[in-house]
């Protein structure tokens, strides 16, 4: 009787448990935007809204998107399962794929349990599943930062298998979409030809963007898309989700419109040679997925994003940045210890922060006169530079200027001290001719020995010259000639593994040299993504400093970046332009240059040196503000932006005639995001000596009100005219 009372008691409460689970509701939500995910009465668990902020709780379990029509009631298994696995009913793209020990190519994964709980700026909500029939569990992470309306999202795969499985599909999350139409915007790169912006509509069936260069790996497309619901996306309107990958390596993003019209978005590691030997109680952490959903336009997503990096993800993403000169078009690898004295004397007659010492100051046996030898080296090359290292910082502390250093540490050249000594620390096929990419190979670094190799390289300049104030880090191959001695017979891990590798070593220095600024740079900037951005303060945007297409680069990346992390230096690339020109399009990101002055006439100087002290009174404004993209260049032959601060007491604009034609009819540019009850001094700064404004709207006062509905007549007919323009509230 006893023990019929307690089964008894233990059904009920069973049978409670799932009725209570199977309505589970799961709410990720920030100020703006919410993300429901419920458990159906099969015990999985479904995405059932993603959208603007639901006003009402109650009707939060109102939605059955899983649940089968007509008379047939039960749950559908095509779509809407949150982290759908392979083998199972669902036909279209998983976001796990596992071939267990014994072969079984299936995962089903049930709900088991979630929590929520208050993290710095926001809320991480935790759900646990595990497969129906395999001890594999896999738990889904959501951090949701309400003030800024992004939501970061990853996954862990862990299982207690007796032995290794196979993991060949493995997402960081997987979104839906139900919709009639959907629009994609790509970002495609090459060298000097980054961040182009593309738009398509998505049809029935896959669009894949995705990536297999290794560490170089964002050289032809970035890892991140714009996605426009209903309608391409646009600036100031219209429904937008903008995603990233916090991944430094090979990603892929896959769209996948099914035979319902309903899509789905997957955004991964690529799997491509990727299957992932996972050992029992091994974890395999996906790389995080940020996102941010925006009912306004990208112009508000691209915000949500510079604010939510700004204060949580970016390396002193709060902090200030250091403006510049480096050498490397200048000199290129032709320098000695007096001329990068001179360079030093002319960043402080400049007035930047630092000057950056660039490529070629190493190699002895092997120098690095070229980019064919001594990458690998990192001893000071003695003929060029005898005093080494503290006779640059002598001779940049005596002129009142940091001193900034330039290392590649993945990369060897095949003439190196480093290769004759340590061949087997190279990724290289065995069997093969080698291929070469820049004359250089990649280091294995899924080898913990090279990756302490690499931390050395970094912890001896920093160690012994402590006032080294700056890195340029530097990554100009992708990984050619793919296999890795260290990993012999599991060569299905070196992408993965060479990235986790690379965040190892990230991570220590980081630890160890937490104050060091470090620019990331890849041939340009083919490395730009959230988790490496966590160990830099900033990126080198393109090699292509033409300013025509920095207006363009600079927009592309804007869409995700804070211009706090966007590196932008004045160089010679298009000499066609002026100086002032230049130099207005780099003020709009983090200033540096990379000329020498004595290429500068009287009045460049005296302009060049004023934009610094412009720059750097401003330089909060423009870093910390809000951006809002005003004229696109992609529309037309102007292009503008202006950033505005928090209360909304000062803004900066900047703006651009690029080509114009001939009597072209020129539209004001309309301000946003002022205040409208405020009344703003208008002051066109950044003008060449002895030129006045000839803005008829200069030295004088506006509502925001007018100023965000009429606009200000700043456009030109002129070619590659710029203006740089202050407003300040009364
Ligand atoms: C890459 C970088 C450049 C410069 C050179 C040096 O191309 O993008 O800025 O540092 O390497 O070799």
């Amino acid at each position: 009787m006893k023990r019929l009372f307690i089964s008894l008691i233990v059904f009920c409460i069973f049978t409670c448990l799932s009725a209570y689970d199977a309505k589970k509701i799961i709410r990720i939500g920030t100020d703006q935007t919410d993300l429901v995910l419920q458990v159906a009465p099969n015990g999985r668990l479904y995405q059932v809204y993603l959208g603007d902020k639901l006003l009402h709780d109650k009707e939060l379990n109102c939605f059955f998107p899983y649940v089968k029509s007509g008379s047939d009631k039960s749950v559908s298994t095509r779509g809407w399962e949150v982290y759908a696995g392979s083998g199972a009913e669902d036909f279209f793209e998983p976001a796990v794929a596992i071939t267990h020990s014994d072969g079984n190519p299936s995962t089903v994964l049930q709900y088991v349990s979630s929590e929520q709980k208050s993290i710095k700026g926001g809320i991480e909500t935790v759900i646990r599943l595990k497969d129906s029939e395999y001890p594999v569990e896999v738990m889904l992470y959501y951090r949701a930062y309400p003030k800024e309306n992004v939501i970061k999202t990853w996954s862990e795969i862990k299982h207690q298998e007796k032995k290794t499985i196979i993991l060949w599909r493995y997402a960081s999350t997987m979104l839906y979409f139900s919709g009639n139409n959907y629009y994609l915007t790509e970002f495609s790169s090459d060298w000097a030809k980054e961040a182009q912006m593309n738009s398509q509509q998505l049809q029935f069936g896959k669009k894949i963007i995705d990536t297999k260069l290794g560490s170089r790996a964002a050289m032809h497309v970035h890892p991140f898309f714009e996605l426009g619901l209903e309608q391409p996306v646009q600036e100031t309107q219209g429904r937008v989700l903008v995603g990233t990958m916090g991944w430094t390596g090979n990603f892929r993003f896959t769209f996948e419109v099914d035979n319902a019209g309903n899509l789905r978005v997957i955004p991964a590691i690529n799997p491509y040679a990727s299957h992932y030997e996972l050992r029992p109680n091994e974890l395999f952490v996906t790389p995080e997925f940020i996102f941010t959903y925006s009912n306004k336009g990208t112009g508000q997503a691209s915000r949500n994003l510079h604010d939510w990096a700004r204060n949580y993800q970016l390396k002193d993403g709060c902090g200030s940045r250091l403006t510049l000169l480096n050498n490397w078009e200048n000199t290129c690898f032709d320098f000695n210890e007096s001329l990068l004295a001179d360079l030093m004397k002319e960043a402080n007659h400049l007035g930047v922060d630092m000057f950056l010492l660039d490529d070629g100051w190493f190699g002895n046996k092997y120098p690095r006169n070229s980019d064919t030898a001594g990458l690998g080296d990192w001893e000071v090359m003695k003929k060029k530079l005898p005093g080494g290292i503290p006779t640059l910082v002598e001779s940049a502390k005596k002129v009142g200027v940091k001193l900034g250093i330039w290392i590649e540490p993945e990369m060897v050249n095949p003439k190196s001290e480093l290769f004759e000594k340590h061949p087997e620390w190279v990724i290289s096929l065995p069997n093969r001719k080698l291929y070469y990419y820049r004359n250089q190979l990649v280091l294995d670094l899924s080898n913990p020995k090279v990756q302490d190799f690499v931390f050395g390289v970094v912890d001896c300049i920093l160690t012994n010259n402590p006032e080294v104030a700056y890195l340029k880090w530097d990554c100009n191959s992708p990984i050619t000639n793919i296999y890795s001695p260290y990993l012999k017979n599991k060569q299905g891990q070196l992408y993965i593994d060479y990235v986790r590798g690379i965040y190892r070593v990230l991570k220590r220095v980081k630890e160890k040299y937490p104050e060091v600024p470090m620019m990331l740079c890849s041939g340009g900037g083919a490395r730009c993504d959230y988790e490496a951005l966590k160990y830099f303060t900033e990126f080198w945007c393109s090699d292509n400093t033409d300013p025509i297409e920095r207006l363009f680069i600079q927009w592309g990346f804007s869409q995700v970046f804070p211009a706090k992390a966007m590196a932008a230096h004045v160089t010679s690339w298009n000499k066609n332009t002026s100086v002032k020109f230049r130099t207005d399009v780099a003020s709009m990101c983090k200033l540096g240059f990379d000329l020498g002055l004595k290429d500068l006439n009287n009045d460049e100087l005296v302009f060049c040196r004023q934009a610094v002290v412009n720059w750097t009174r401003l330089k909060g404004l423009i870093l910390d503000g809000q951006q809002y993209r005003l004229v696109s260049p992609y529309e037309g032959n102007h292009m503008s932006v202006m950033y505005v601060n928090q209360d909304k007491s000062k803004a900066i604009l900047f703006t651009y005639d690029i080509n114009p034609r001939f009597a072209e009819k020129l539209l004001p540019v309309k301000l946003q995001g002022l205040d409208s009850f405020k009344r703003y001094k208008i002051k066109e700064i950044n003008l060449m000596p002895n030129v006045s404004s000839d803005l008829i709207f200069d030295n004088q006062i506006y509502s925001g009100d007018y100023l965000m509905k009429v606009g200000i007549d700043a456009f030109t007919t002129n070619r590659a005219f710029s203006r740089v323009i202050e407003i300040t509230a009364e």
